[in-house]
């Protein structure tokens, strides 16, 4: 666990041998259904036979299943369902490779009992703790979000977003995955997409929108890829 490892100040800057690369902007057509508003609490009985649920986790199996790391480690929001982290451990992942802040007392205590690295936490106070404690970096974030990108009191995607580039928390070559509820269908897409690039682009780093990013009724989620440039 984090909290507990004797802090190590993490390696920062560029990896060595890293071109720098003129930041390139990749626009793949995020599709945007008509929707009902995003549900305000999770529904893990009914997500865990939701069809754009299993989608999104047989998405993020096939974009980590060729990450050979042996060091790899994985930064996910899950259920007690645990489709994510059943994706990821298909995918090569082992149990201690993967991270799991939730805020949520329940869905904590849920997780907790099926997975160690559970923390009842949000994203920014995780993110806080690995800077101050951990010497992480993630092949794979996936925020998978149940707000708008402005978020509310207790979450703050921008923020967290902010942070983990911050932080300098991606790998090389790196996935970072975002669900958000939408009010405003094309608009708040574009306002996520922009808002990722633009933040990689502050800290030295390009994110490349990947195709297989969708929506459903009142949700969509986007892959990028991140590089250090
Ligand atoms: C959408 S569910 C995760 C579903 C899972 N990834 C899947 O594909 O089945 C999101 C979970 O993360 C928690 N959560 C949402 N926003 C959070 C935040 N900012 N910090 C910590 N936990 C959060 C919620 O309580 C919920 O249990």
């Amino acid at each position: 666990m984090f909290g507990i490892k004797k802090a190590t100040p993490r390696k920062r800057g560029r990896p060595k041998g890293s071109k720098t690369k003129k930041t390139s902007t990749t626009k793949a057509p995020v599709r945007i259904y008509k929707g009902n508003k995003a549900p305000s609490v999770y529904k893990t009985e009914k997500k865990a036979v939701d069809k754009n649920k299993l989608k999104v986790n047989d998405i993020i199996y096939n974009l980590t299943k060729e990450n050979r790391h042996v060091n790899k480690c994985a930064l996910i929001l899950e259920s007690p369902a645990m489709l994510t982290t059943k994706a990821l451990k298909k995918a090569g992942f082992t149990e201690r490779q993967i991270e799991i802040p939730n805020f949520d007392k329940k869905d904590y205590q849920g997780i907790k009992r099926k997975h160690k690295n559970t923390y009842n936490v949000s994203v920014g106070e995780f993110l806080d703790m690995v800077e101050n404690f951990g010497r992480e970096s993630f092949d794979i974030a996936f925020l998978d979000y149940m707000c708008t990108l402005t978020g509310n009191k207790a979450c703050s995607p921008k923020e967290d977003i902010t942070k983990y580039y911050k932080y300098r928390f991606p790998k090389h070559n790196s996935i970072l995955a975002i669900t958000l509820s939408y009010r405003s269908k094309n608009g708040d897409v574009i306002d996520l997409i922009s808002y990722v690039q633009n933040e990689a682009r502050k800290f030295g780093m390009n994110a490349t929108l990947l195709q297989e990013s969708f929506s459903y009724p009142g949700m969509f989620v986007t892959f990028f890829n991140v590089q250090k440039i």
